[in-house]
């Protein structure tokens, strides 16, 4: 191939990398706002608040083709990445003699890589633990209990559906059956009387403090868990530090008033974003 042409595939994808790695970005600010829910609120309500934000991320017909847009851009972001860094590689078959990551591209794409491949294999295993129970899995649905005094006094506990028509309570009953997932019918008539909400809280929560949770099984490798997800998150925090300001360079888009602003947000973005999720499963093992 012509350095001519290899350079303008470089370009390229240079481009997508920054692209897709800029829409990845809003991607995190939106998933933590998201997880913070499970540990601003404790108890019920921080349960609720939790299952019913995953219910609407699982029905909303805009998030779910937002989520798809997620999935492509990961796939595209660490093909590209590792093309880039092959490509770069290839280009200069002889190293520089010192490895400068600010004066020599390829093992800046090289570096990428290796923290790109470690973020991809965490974002994969993660998908597994939590995303492919919440979509293939078989997650009971959020029911809670009341007690209440029953026959001669003694003290019962009735446990109810949380559903979205709110305000009527739908006992756990035999008459009332789940169908596909999330409907909940009268079973004579076969009439439906709401959507429960699927108990993801319980199941982040059993994954991270290996306890049982609501009828949920505790993770034995809880503590191994959290130190990963722990140890993930430095590496994408510096994945993000190079990351970030270098998309703005890779779009063209330099100012000298702008640009300074940009880099320093960048590294803001990079360090605050990652430890506010990694505090997430620490908070999560310590306090419950
Ligand atoms: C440490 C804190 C984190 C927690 C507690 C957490 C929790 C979750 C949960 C419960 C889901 C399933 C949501 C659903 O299917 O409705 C999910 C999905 C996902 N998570 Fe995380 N997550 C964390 C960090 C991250 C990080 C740092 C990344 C990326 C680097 C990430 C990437 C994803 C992706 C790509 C999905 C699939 C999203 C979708 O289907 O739209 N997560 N996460």
């Amino acid at each position: 191939m012509s350095k001519s042409v290899l350079l303008k595939s470089s370009l390229a994808k240079k481009y997508w990398m920054a692209f897709t790695g800029l829409f990845l970005c809003l991607f995190l600010v939106g998933h933590l706002i998201g997880n913070l829910q499970l540990i601003l609120k404790t108890g019920e309500e921080g349960r609720r608040a939790f299952n019913e934000y995953a219910y609407f991320m699982q029905q909303n017909i805009l998030i779910k083709v937002m989520s798809y847009v997620t999935y492509i851009s990961i796939l595209f972001h660490a093909i590209d990445g590792i093309m880039l860094a092959v490509q770069n590689k290839k280009a200069r078959p002889v190293q520089y003699a010192k490895n400068n990551a600010n004066a020599n591209s390829s093992s800046f794409a090289r570096q990428m890589a290796v923290l790109g491949s470690i973020i991809f294999i965490f974002i994969a295993t993660h998908m597994v633990n939590f995303w492919a129970k919440m979509h293939f899995g078989s997650i009971p649905l959020h029911t809670y209990g009341v007690s209440m005094n029953g026959e001669m006094g003694k003290e019962e506990k009735k446990f109810y559906f949380t559903h979205d028509l709110a305000p009527n309570p739908l006992p756990v009953v035999d008459e009332i059956v789940v169908k596909d997932e999330f409907d909940l019918y009268i079973k004579e008539p076969s009439i439906k009387v709401g959507r429960g909400y699927k108990d993801l809280h319980s199941v982040v929560m059993a994954f991270f403090t290996g306890k049982e949770t609501n009828g949920v099984e505790g993770n034995q490798y809880a503590l191994i868990a959290v130190i990963l997800y722990t140890l993930s998150m430095f590496v994408l925090s510096f994945h993000l530090l190079h990351g970030f300001s270098s998309a703005f360079q890779s779009l063209g888009l330099r100012h000298p008033r702008y640009t300074p602003f940009i880099t320093g947000f960048g590294k803001f973005f990079a360090i605050a974003v990652p430890l506010l999720f990694a505090i997430i499963p620490i908070i999560i093992m310590y306090a419950n």
